[in-house]
């Protein structure tokens, strides 16, 4: 049967480290949305005609996933996600993903507004942008990056901005998201947030 958990949150709101552990603990499928558009950013930035790239996504292209990571391939991707045809040619992937056999838990920016408005569960991770970028920090030196914490702050601001910003699929909680606020939350307390709020869907 399918079941659909969609998670939804600004940069390093620690959306993806919840899918991940709500997927695992109900033995769905996970799929980190925001690897598809830093995917095409990468090619951007490797000189090709955005659009094109999108059209042209595998799955398989997603393997590489650590070197996607990077704050320039993120930036990237905010950029081509801004791009209405962008969003469009990866949509089908991810919608075919999400109704999969056996629950699926999407995360990324607009799975509970456009690409799962009828999924069974939604979620809405935030986190101030100072703790959201003091996580990022870490988590780049930890990976070896030579980075300052300054620029990692003004990489989540700016990104903050054109993913709300933007007319198509803008971030934005879905009118029946619960909303989980990560600032002061340990990592174990934030997942049980979610699997209580995802059995409360379930119970209801
Ligand atoms: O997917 P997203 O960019 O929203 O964030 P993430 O990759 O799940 O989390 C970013 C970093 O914050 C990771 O290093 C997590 O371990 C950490 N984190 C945390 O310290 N406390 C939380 N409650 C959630 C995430
Ligand atoms: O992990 P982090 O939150 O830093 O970024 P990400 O989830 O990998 O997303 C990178 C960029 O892709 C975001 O800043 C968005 O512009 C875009 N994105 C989007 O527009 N829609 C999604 N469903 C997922 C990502």
């Amino acid at each position: 049967m399918a079941f659909t958990i969609a998670i939804d949150g600004p940069a390093a709101s620690g959306k993806g480290t919840i899918a991940k552990r709500v997927a695992a603990h109900y033995g769905f499928g996970h799929l980190d949305t925001g690897l598809l558009y830093r995917a095409v950013g990468r090619r951007m930035l490797d000189g090709a005609e955005p659009i094109a790239a999108a059209r042209a996504l595998e799955a398989a292209d997603l393997g590489d996933a650590a070197a996607l990571r990077s704050a320039e391939a993120g930036q990237a991707a905010s950029k081509v996600a801004a791009i209405p045809e962008v969003r469009a040619a990866l949509l089908d992937f991810q919608r075919a993903f999400a109704r999969r056999s056996g629950g699926a838990v999407l995360d990324g920016r607009d799975i509970g507004t456009v690409i799962c408005p009828d999924a069974e569960a939604k979620i809405f991770v935030t986190a101030s942008a100072e703790v959201r970028a003091e996580r990022r920090f870490r988590e780049l030196v930890a990976g070896g990056a030579e980075t300052r914490f300054e620029d990692v702050l003004q990489d989540i601001r700016d990104r903050d901005e054109r993913d709300m910003g933007r007319a198509d699929a803008p971030l934005r909680p879905a009118d029946d998201a619960t909303e989980i606020d990560t600032s002061r939350l340990d990592i174990e307390t934030a997942v049980a947030a979610a699997i209580a709020a995802v059995e409360a869907a379930r119970g209801g």
